[in-house]
């Protein structure tokens, strides 16, 4: 039944391909040799550009894809930090350090996940007084886009109101928690310090400001660095409202 299924798909896979490609139902004829000629020479067309159609190159495995390197993950959720490729068991790994990486050939020093969340690697200040400054955070999208979100569009391209994300945390201490994330890690490109004394640059994700290219390792795990160009910014920090909820405390002594 799988076997049936799926060659079915296939067919159907087929004709969708030959109907928005080559044309299959464009044809106004009323007689049967008419049609019957029309679809053979859609369906020949087709059949020549699948054939010709180049093969798309592989990705090589150890290389992760610039995407994943900005946020430090594979699609399943394996850190980088862990392994060269995804695969990961489930739940994926989150309790991890950067002990392993202490050059940043695994993890890039810029990326996101390792600019806000350093896990005791960042050099500035103690693992434990680097901890508190983590929060728990939620996003949320708001408008309705109607524009493409997996098209390979610059920043320039995409919509510049109505939609968005929220990005909402809760804070015991504002000044210490987001505001200090923000300002004094994701924006500041001398964060963290690496041990070369070289400048990571702005978090790629949420960095605001101008931003110059930045290195990235060349191979997973492996010495040697390659220049990238500057990743276009494409989150605006545009304000923010603070809401004070009451604590936890006060909420059981009602
Ligand atoms: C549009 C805005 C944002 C996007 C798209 C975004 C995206 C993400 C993603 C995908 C991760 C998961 C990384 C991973 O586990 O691989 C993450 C983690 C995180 N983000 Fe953001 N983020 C945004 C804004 C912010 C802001 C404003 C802050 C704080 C100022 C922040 C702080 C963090 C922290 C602390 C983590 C956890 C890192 C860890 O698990 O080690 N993010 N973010």
């Amino acid at each position: 039944m799988t076997r049936n299924s799926k060659g079915e798909y296939e067919i159907e896979d087929c004709f969708q391909t030959a109907k928005t490609e080559v044309g299959l139902v464009q044809y106004q004829v009323r007689r049967y040799d008419a049609w019957y000629r029309h679809t053979t020479l859609a369906m020949l067309a087709h059949t020549y550009l699948a054939v010709t159609a180049p093969t798309p190159p592989t990705p090589r495995p150890t290389s992760p894809l610039p995407a994943q390197t900005h946020q430090k993950r594979f699609e399943d959720g394996t850190p980088l930090t862990v392994q060269s490729a995804a695969g990961s068991h489930n739940p994926v790994e989150n309790d991890f350090s950067y002990d392993s990486d202490k050059l940043g050939q695994k993890c890039p020093f810029q990326a996101h996940i390792r600019k806000t969340n350093p896990r005791g690697s960042g050099g500035a200040e103690p693992p434990e007084a680097e901890r508190l400054h983590l929060m728990a955070r939620r996003g949320q999208t708001y408008g309705r886009r109607y524009d493409d979100p997996a098209a390979d569009l610059p920043p320039a391209g995409r919509p510049t109101k109505d939609v968005g994300l929220l990005f909402m945390a809760f804070n015991s201490n504002l000044g210490n928690q987001f505001e200090f994330t923000q300002r004094l890690w994701a924006n500041n490109p001398g964060f963290p310090i690496t041990p070369d004394g070289s400048q990571p640059g702005l978090d790629p994700v949420i960095g605001q400001g101008e931003r110059p290219g930045s290195n990235y390792s060349r191979d997973w795990g492996h010495s040697g660095t390659q220049p990238v160009d500057a990743i276009p910014q494409a989150v605006t920090l545009k304000g923010g409202e603070y809401f004070f909820m009451p604590s936890l405390a006060f909420l059981r002594s009602l």
